[in-house]
């Protein structure tokens, strides 16, 4: 089976959780959560990154920092991976969706003003499968309306807008160490921030409030949340991190690969990189077109037989049952690519001679 995408672990992973073990520093203090929060934010060229359990977490912890809550709306895309909406909705607040672009399958910015009402609190835009989001111009909306922007960078880190890194743009970015992600802690996730009152204020919630009085008690002002990452996993992270420039240019070595076998293949549209931005082809798309001789499902299904993993396209989250009666602009675009697009393997360890075989079974279809 060539699998979707799975973890790459072939650097100091086991020797820096050796050492956690060795050392008894498993839980959440230890030094490798500092070193890893350290280095994240150096390599976004960020103030501050904050870990958490996962990237929900970091986007929930995201809109807790910036106190949006019952009776705001968050403007953000239906085409995306249902966490970030949910996380609107553990608020209390009101997501409102938007179309995405039928070029790069990401929020479309021209679509965004429509939707501001005077509850509007912020833009949630979500950079997936590796494409960044337009941000000068969602950037360019949110300070002439005094909006936040929260980045949802967890499919595209490493992808560059403009030649900054995504997630390090909006007010506060947010990733994913899922073990499908670029870089993988099993589960785990980072919030980031150059704006240092945000990072301590999200450090602060994430870790129950809790300050520690001169006796040694615990005091605490407010509700806080445990949204902590063990110290074993950002073990993990600092040693995945270590290789993020090689997996980053390995993977977009395998689109330039997949783009050169499937190209003029009559029916199939290929991914795009606007220009200024870098695509990271996190997951290496396609829209199987009307004129395919088969519909995306069965070509699915024809991967499959052939050994290898395929996904359709998010289906759209103003769709499903709990965000039906939700606010939603002209869905067109969304409605019509989430019934086209696949997803194809794009593993960091994928070699030559899988991307053709993909392709091939593509191409003979
Ligand atoms: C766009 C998007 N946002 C948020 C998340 C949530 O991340 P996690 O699974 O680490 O909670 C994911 C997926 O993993 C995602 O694809």
């Amino acid at each position: 089976m060539i699998p979707l995408c799975v973890p790459e672990i072939r650097g100091n992973e086991w020797k820096y959780i050796r050492e956690c073990l060795d050392t008894n520093w498993v839980s959440s203090a230890g030094a490798f959560v500092d070193r890893f929060e350290n280095e994240f934010a150096r390599y976004l060229n960020v103030k501050k990154a904050v870990v958490t359990m996962n990237g929900t977490s970091a986007l929930e912890l995201a809109l807790r920092t910036l106190n949006i809550g019952v009776g705001d709306e968050v403007i953000v895309s239906s085409m995306t991976f249902i966490s970030p909406v949910n996380t609107v909705k553990y608020v209390g607040a009101e997501p409102v969706f938007v179309d995405v672009c039928r070029d790069t399958w990401v929020m479309d910015a021209d679509k965004v003003e429509e939707l501001i009402t005077p509850r509007t609190k912020a833009i949630l835009p979500v950079h997936i499968y590796g494409h960044p989001v337009d941000m000068d111009k969602i950037m360019d909306i949110a300070n002439r309306y005094n909006l936040y922007v929260i980045e949802d960078a967890t499919e595209s880190l490493a992808a560059e807008y403009k030649e900054k890194k995504v997630g390090s743009i909006g007010h506060i970015g947010c990733f994913s160490f899922n073990g499908n992600k670029l870089i993988t802690t099993g589960a785990g996730g980072m919030l980031v921030t150059d704006d240092e009152r945000f990072g301590e204020r999200a450090k602060y919630l994430s870790t129950q409030t809790k300050t520690v009085l001169s006796n040694g008690g615990f005091y605490h002002e407010e509700i806080g949340y445990n949204f902590r990452m063990p110290n074993l996993l950002a073990a993990m992270g600092c040693a995945q991190l270590e290789n993020i420039d090689e997996y980053s240019s390995i993977k977009r070595n395998n689109a330039n690969l997949y783009n050169k076998f499937l190209s003029g293949i009559k029916g199939i549209t290929l991914p795009v990189e606007r220009e200024s931005v870098k695509n990271i082809y996190w997951l290496y798309s396609i829209l199987v077109e009307e004129d395919y001789p088969i519909s995306r499902d069965d070509l699915i299904l024809k991967l499959k037989e052939n050994g290898i993993q395929s996904r359709p396209f998010f289906l759209p989250v103003h769709k499903m049952p709990p965000y039906k009666e939700c606010k939603t602009g002209d869905m067109s675009v969304t409605d019509d690519i989430v019934k086209r697009g696949i997803n194809l393997p794009s593993s960091v360890g994928l070699n030559e001679n899988e991307i053709w075989q993909v392709c091939d079974v593509i191409k003979d279809i």
